[in-house]
């Protein structure tokens, strides 16, 4: 068995190489939503996919789906599991997040399509491409769209690059009329699971390689503009400048601190982009524009935090004598994974490794977000070295892939539509 899984690994490893290869930078990782490495990826997994036996499409928002149909006469013919993740990355990404839990999919369903042909439930292997908003100030655009919760407003958004979302599709070859045929049909989607690497340092301190996830953390993303006025460098007094960059720094410090005071909730807030204009060493910033990304455990604290933050915003920019402005970019609320799925990796877990099964948060947004809108979700960790993650350095064994494309087809080969009904009642 372990064999087995070596060898699993060893093919995840490889094809996780060939994906990362697709980089928009030579010898750095960046893989944005709707460009020309995002369509030489997907050409890539569709190829896995149909070699895998799966029956390859995709959707209007680019959304490579690979299905296998269930049996015929299937008890539950129109019912279908979701697998999927995203192949999209952030800017000088590492090479397992999102890629892993597609090519997971893949292996794993094509391993269940050698020993049993077809199931008694449809599967479809979905790869989404847009779950880290790198390139949009959107994201989980795809995903939205497969739960039927695509907002057409989102279609007016523009890149980091200029383009608006529309545009970019229709130069992907995509027609935007086509996104709401993207949706399942209602009691199609029987549930979505995905297999992700941890992206933190759970897993390895418990020396555990595989762990489930009990829930996703709510996530919001915003956009802040303070403008002050532009001067010489040389001649303003300090008391007399009204720098923009001064008072982003002070907000800066307001959002650690606000992040701290909620460290019970889990609460992380990070500045992870800023730009200043007019950006010379002897001009006083005139504008700043910084995005906040604010998580928490629960949507409440987020909220109360955001709101918090907000007036401390203005505070600052009324004492500096500045302006600012706060827009919400993107907004995801908390998503528990199903206590049925859960159950089913926390077994499966255990056949391969005899201990109990660690359950732990994921404080790092996922497409089961979006997809939790529409079906149950559950979510199986892969441990990653050092817990890093949205860095080059991002690293999972070989063995560790293994045991998780293992325990995903255990996990497959155990799912059973009805029982996941009868659970979630049970549990209502
Ligand atoms: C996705 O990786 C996120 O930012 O949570
Ligand atoms: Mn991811
Ligand atoms: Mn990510």
């Amino acid at each position: 068995m372990v064999e087995r899984a070596m060898a699993l690994g060893r093919e995840a490893e490889s094809m996780i190489r060939a994906l990362a290869l697709i980089s928009a930078e030579e010898g750095h990782l960046t893989r944005l939503y709707l460009t020309p490495e995002h369509r030489l990826a997907a050409d890539l997994v569709r190829r896995w996919m149909a070699e895998a036996g799966l029956d390859v499409s995709e959707d209007a928002l680019g959304t490579v789906r690979g299905r296998l149909a269930p049996e015929s006469g299937g008890r539950n013919s129109v019912q279908r599991l979701l697998i999927g993740s995203h192949i999209d990355t952030v800017i000088d990404a590492g090479a397992y997040d999102g890629a892993l839990g597609v090519i997971a999919g893949i292996l794993a369903v094509r391993e269940v399509i050698k020993k049993h042909g077809r199931m008694p439930f449809g599967i479809d292997v979905l790869a989404f491409g847009d779950e880290e908003g790198s390139r949009f100030p959107a994201t989980l655009l795809c995903s939205q769209a497969v739960a039927g919760r695509f907002d057409p407003a989102s279609l007016q958004v523009e890149s980091v690059d200029g383009v608006k979302l529309e545009d970019a599709l229709r130069a992907y070859g995509k027609d935007p009329a086509e996104i709401p045929a993207a949706a399942y049909e209602p009691g199609e989607a029987v549930a979505y699971v995905e297999l992700h690497i941890e992206q933190g340092p759970v897993l390895e301190q418990a020396d555990e390689a595989l762990g489930v996830v009990t829930a996703i953390a709510s996530q919001s993303r915003h956009s802040v503009t303070v403008v002050g006025e532009a001067g010489h460098a040389g001649t303003v007094p300090m008391n007399l400048r009204r720098d923009a960059l001064a008072a982003a720094a002070e907000v800066a410090l307001a959002v650690e601190t606000l992040a701290q005071r909620n460290a019970d909730d889990f609460m992380v807030a990070t500045i992870g982009k800023l730009s200043l204009s007019p950006g010379a060493s002897n001009v006083i910033p005139a504008r700043v524009v910084f995005t906040v990304d604010l998580r928490s455990q629960t949507d409440a604290r987020r909220i109360e935090a955001m709101n918090w933050l907000r007036e401390e915003i203005l505070a600052i920019a009324r004492r500096r004598r500045v302006t600012a402005w706060i827009e919400r970019t993107h907004e995801a609320v908390a998503r528990p994974c199903d206590p049925a799925l859960q159950a089913g990796f926390a077994t499966t877990i255990g056949r391969h490794g005899g201990k109990s099964a660690i359950h732990l948060p994921s404080g790092a947004g996922h497409d089961g977000q979006a997809v939790g809108a529409m079906c149950p979700i559950g979510m199986l960790f892969v441990r990653c070295r050092g817990g890093i993650s949205h860095n080059p350095a991002e690293f999972t064994s070989v063995r560790d892939m293994g045991l998780a494309v293992a325990a995903m087809i255990k996990f497959i080969e155990g799912f059973d539509p009805a029982r996941l009904g009868r659970l979630r009642r049970a549990d209502d």
